[in-house]
């Protein structure tokens, strides 16, 4: 009995120290194995308590409780002092650093572009309107002189809404605007004139997209009407602004087109450096013209008192040209390591 009491006092003191020693988890897990496992040594001295008389019993197995408890609580101990230095950083932290930085986003490149030309026309007077996305036939064709058999009316061209009656049981023809022209109207029916105003937005239109169409794309409108307005001043209001979007060298031409809510009508052609770098010494950028005596009426306006012109470009088509894009699709990707280079 004597001779098994003593065992357990170097045991425990051995079984502790190795326990307080250990390193890491898997030190201690080995130190643990090693007495207090199926074939450890303080388990085996707990065997061979089966092995002493009745009388000796009780005090033997008071005190191999007693070093049961302390070596599960050290290792308990132990065990919770190395979580916790497992789950700390390994360096000690430096707090004088400088913090970790958000990085700062950047305006999409359709953005840039749009707020560039609305700065330029600033410069020169204008100020920016906006109108409806969904838009009434009227605004859209009807009050821009569009006859019934243009082609942009039929349905194979342009998003049409379902037709509701309105408070007044109307029940007007319902679009999706295909151009930002039906604005002029909504601001000329507003306010008498002059009229300087620039009219940035999205616009709708039923293609199929590739490379250079999307069923959704941004276009610029701008509208002038005020006494004794002339196509020269349509065209130095127009070269101003793209020598200031596309560089100071930036050519610009006027061919004859023909638009139904101007006479005459125009399309713009621009040459620089950039057309230059895309084999083309011109490129189409634009539509314009003299606003047509009957747009003026259909608003209310004295078509004998007042001249004006209007115009209206792509602002997808800018941008590509401006940063060599060669697919319109990049923009609404939002691919972040496309949007990443504007
Ligand atoms: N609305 C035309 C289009 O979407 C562009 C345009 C041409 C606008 C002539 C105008 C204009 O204001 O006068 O293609």
């Amino acid at each position: 009995m004597a001779g098994f009491l003593d065992q357990i006092e170097p045991i425990k003191q051995a079984a502790l120290a190795e326990l307080g020693a250990a390193a890491d988890l898997a030190a201690l897990e080995s130190a643990r194995v090693c007495y207090l496992g199926s074939n450890g040594k303080f388990t085996a001295l707990m065997k061979q308590l089966g092995t002493l008389s009745r009388e000796e019993k009780p005090a033997a197995g008071k005190a191999i409780n007693n070093a049961k408890v302390e070596l599960e609580s050290a290792l308990s101990q132990r065990r919770a002092d190395l979580d916790l230095k497992a789950s700390l950083p390994r360096d000690p932290t430096d707090f004088t650093l400088p913090g970790r930085r958000r990085a700062v986003g950047k305006l999409h490149p359709l953005t840039q572009v749009t707020e560039d030309i609305v700065r330029s026309f600033r410069k020169i007077g204008f100020v920016v309107a906006d109108g409806p996305e969904v838009e009434d036939e009227y605004y859209c064709f009807d009050a821009l002189n569009t006859p019934a058999d243009h082609p942009a009316r039929d349905s194979q061209d342009t998003f049409y809404l379902g037709r509701t009656a309105d408070a007044i049981g109307h029940t007007p023809g319902r679009l999706l605007r295909t151009h930002t022209s039906s604005v002029q109207i909504r601001v000329m029916q507003k306010q008498p004139p002059p009229v300087r105003i620039i009219v940035p937005g999205r616009v709708y239109r039923r293609d199929n997209a590739d490379a250079t169409h999307n069923p959704t794309f941004h276009q610029v409108e701008g509208l002038y009407v005020d006494r004794n307005v002339t196509v020269s001043d349509l065209k130095g209001t127009v070269e101003f602004v793209f020598r200031e979007l596309m560089g100071s060298e930036t050519r610009i031409r006027f061919r004859p087109h023909y638009f139904s809510y101007t006479e005459p009508s125009f399309e713009i052609d621009f040459s620089s450096a950039l057309t230059r770098k895309m084999g083309k010494e011109w490129l189409e950028i634009a539509g314009c013209g003299m606003v047509h005596p009957q747009v003026f009426e259909n608003v209310g306006y004295d078509s004998e008192a007042w001249t004006g012109w209007a115009f209206g470009f792509g602002i997808e088509r800018i941008a590509m040209i401006r940063y060599g894009i060669n697919d319109i699709r990049l923009f609404y990707e939002n691919d972040v390591r496309f949007l990443k280079q504007f």
